[in-house]
């Protein structure tokens, strides 16, 4: 049952999070979470351990199905579409890439890493194949490093590079949108500065989901930014008016630090 966008009805935003509550058992994760990202934004998700963000990210491309414990209600739309809709269900994976927080390396080289998807989908011509594995990793900021050793294994790679080539990886996809989980979380300060000049170059082709415990990061880069507590969807706005007043207590206490 796909149910499309009007003719002549207003633009939908990139990404519509509408009522989204996920279920484990007891526990709730996500509780009546509604937001709107817009195409070509980076949009930061910040909160402290446990508040639900992974949780929100697994929804957007729906891996939240391959927990079977979770209950999910609400819905999550791209360009208007209900993401349950969408046929066949793995374009979703392939409309909203995900970067995790550790890099995951497939076992096999540098190249194979990014012409995996290409190859998945039919592509064979090895001169179309080569252009894209140079695209994704330029757009990486890794190319120069690795342009000589295509053919190394990709988990020999250092930690940064190895996230690197995880970005690579889902840019090979061609994503609409971009989830990222903590990226920096095992990678040095040099490569995350890095990472973040991708972004910003990223953000003219793609929508960006940022989902970050920096929250100086998501200052540097996130147009607007949401506070998520326990499963609630605290409160969101311009990222700098977020930081500098925010209107809610428990989003003040934590951009200043001051959270236990
Ligand atoms: N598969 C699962 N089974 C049971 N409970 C889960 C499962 N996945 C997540 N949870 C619970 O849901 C809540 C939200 O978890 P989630 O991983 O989304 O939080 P998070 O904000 O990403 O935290 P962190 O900052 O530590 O990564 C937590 O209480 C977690 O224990
Ligand atoms: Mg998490």
């Amino acid at each position: 049952m796909v149910d499309p966008v009007q003719p002549g009805a207003p633009t939908p935003p990139k990404l519509a999070v509408e009522h989204l509550s996920v279920r484990f058992g007891a526990k709730t994760a996500l509780d009546d979470v509604s937001f709107e990202v817009r195409d070509q934004e980076i949009y930061a998700i910040i909160g402290p351990a446990g508040g639900g963000k992974t949780t929100l990210l697994r929804c957007l491309n729906r891996t939240i199905n391959l927990q079977s414990a979770a209950v999910v209600s609400g819905c999550v739309r791209i360009d208007g579409v209900d993401n349950r809709t969408i046929r066949p269900e793995p374009d979703v994976r392939r409309r909203v890439g995900m970067v995790a927080p550790l890099p995951v390396g497939l076992p096999m080289s540098i190249y194979d890493n990014v012409a995996f998807a290409p190859r998945m989908s039919g592509v064979r011509d090895r001169t179309v194949l080569d252009a894209k594995v140079e695209t994704c990793l330029r757009q990486a900021a890794l190319w120069d490093e690795v342009k000589d050793r295509l053919d190394q294994l990709g988990t020999r790679l250092s930690g940064g590079q190895q996230q690197r080539l995880t970005i690579a990886r889902a840019l090979s996809h061609d994503p609409e949108i971009l989830c990222l989980d903590e990226f920096s979380i095992a990678v040095d300060p040099v490569t995350t500065m890095r990472i973040e000049e991708v972004l910003r170059e990223l953000r003219s082709d793609m929508t960006i989901v940022l989902v970050t415990n920096l929250t100086q990061q998501a200052r540097r880069l996130a147009g607007r930014t949401a506070f998520f507590l326990q499963g609630k969807l605290i409160e969101v706005g311009e990222t700098e008016a977020l930081f500098e007043h925010a209107a809610d207590d428990r989003t003040r206490a934590y951009v200043q630090g001051e959270f236990g």
